[in-house]
């Protein structure tokens, strides 16, 4: 790999063994990928560390004894609980102690504790065609499409970028791994994609279809004018999910696509396809593991919520009651939440008993098998799982054990409040 001079003195140790061996961490991971150079980035979306991967902050108090900072602004990934009250989820105090450990660790080390999946909604947003590293695959395909900017999976190497403000040129870094593959010509009305569900099961089957490659999407031309930020969000964590999508591309919407030559850089599609009402419902078919009735646990809030959602749920939820065998996580970022609180609508939410969390979701939290095995706590926490989102549907399915149901919002309030399922 062609280094810098500056590069060279650096992993001589010239700037003290931390720096020496985050950048060691990076040249070695750029040559395991042949990647002929680094570059410089303009920031970072880091892998925090959890507590109920055990190690997970030894590595973190590790690398800290070093007293490096990040070099580019550094946002956090989800945690497992909401640092504000351990309550509000019920970890284990063991582990919410241990979990603390990275709040000030990440303060000395310069890192934003964002703690959130969706940080571009707290205006992270890195400019079209500048490099960066992410970590959190929702996130990584949301720089990569709708914003243009540049990243590969990060993964844990994503500490080891905020330090030294390096990544190799390599993946999605380079144009040419930037154009599309796989056409999807989408032959649904706008009535049919109306919902964050809908769209994250528009993003399942295509995501199933490419594996790792990139759609391209073109949409019939009433959608023109019409998409709203959040069905981006649903569709890119979903194509995540079935597939490992880093990419997508919609034409006329993103802004490597204006025209379908451009989202395939003058190259034939391998594949071209039609979407129709079908697709959706097997889909959805294959994320509704229970034909259960009643619910006990529901999320909203996958990706974290935005803003605009927090507030269209309060509007369902005003003067409502949800029903007492029901737990109804709402899950965001701590900015949004304090909005939320300043604006009024977290007390409309809280008042209908909807507990709005921060920092974590179902899959990231203790409650996983894993960590319920571990401490002694009922497996799985909950029976039957209502959520909008395929991406916590599928995890929830995996990693906790429920089973799972999928409706769009309205159906997953009028559950919170009945205690029945009525899709
Ligand atoms: Fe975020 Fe958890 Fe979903 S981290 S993308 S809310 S699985």
């Amino acid at each position: 790999m062609k280094l810098t001079d500056k590069e060279k003195a650096i992993l001589q140790g010239e700037q003290g063994e931390g720096l020496q061996k985050a950048l060691d961490y990076i040249v070695q991971l750029g040559e395991a990928f042949d990647a002929e150079k680094l570059v410089d980035i303009t920031y970072c979306h880091y892998l925090a560390e959890m507590s109920i991967y055990k190690g997970d902050i030894d590595i973190l108090e590790d690398i800290s004894k070093y007293g490096l900072k990040a070099v580019v602004p550094t946002t956090t990934s989800t945690l497992c609980y909401d640092l504000d009250d351990t309550k509000l989820t019920g970890i284990p105090e063991e582990l919410a102690i241990e979990q603390y450990k990275v709040v000030d660790l990440h303060r000395k080390m310069n890192i934003e504790p964002t703690y959130t999946c969706t940080p571009y909604l707290l205006g992270y947003i890195p400019a079209t065609g500048s490099y960066i590293a992410s970590a959190e695959s929702s996130a990584i395909i949301w720089f990569n499409s709708v914003l243009g900017a540049k990243t590969n999976r990060g993964g844990i190497f994503t500490k080891f970028s905020a330090l030294t403000g390096k990544t190799p040129y390599m993946g999605y870094l380079m144009d040419e791994n930037r154009k599309g593959t796989h056409l999807f010509n989408i032959n649904l009305r706008l009535k049919n994609l109306k919902s964050e569900m809908d769209w994250s099961l528009l993003g399942f089957h295509i995501g199933k279809i490419v594996g790792s490659e990139i759609p391209v999407l073109v949409l019939p031309d009433e959608f023109k004018g019409t998409i709203k930020q959040e069905w981006l969000i649903a569709l890119g964590a979903a194509l995540a999910t079935s597939g490992s999508v880093a990419m997508f591309h919609i034409v006329g919407i993103t802004p490597e696509a204006p025209s379908l030559k451009a989202a395939f850089q003058g190259t034939k599609p391998k594949i071209t396809l039609n979407v129709n009402e079908k697709d959706l419902k097997e889909a959805w078919e294959e994320n509704n593991t229970s034909k259960s009735t009643t619910v006990d646990f529901i999320l909203l809030g996958c990706p974290h919520y935005s803003y605009h959602q927090l507030k269209y749920l309060a509007g369902l939820l005003e003067g409502k009651k949800i029903k007492d065998s029901v737990q109804f996580w709402i899950t965001t970022m701590r900015g949004i939440k304090m909005q939320a609180k300043w604006s009024g609508l977290l007390d409309i939410i809280e008042k209908s008993g909807a507990k709005v969390i921060s920092d974590t979701c179902a899959v990231e939290s203790h409650m996983r098998v894993s960590t319920c095995r571990q401490f002694g706590l009922k497996v799985p926490q909950f029976n039957v799982m209502l959520t909008d989102s395929v991406k916590q549907a599928r995890y929830v399915k995996d990693l906790i054990g429920s089973e799972v149901r999928l409706a769009d919002i309205h159906s997953c309030v009028n559950a919170a409040i009945t205690g029945e399922i009525k899709i």
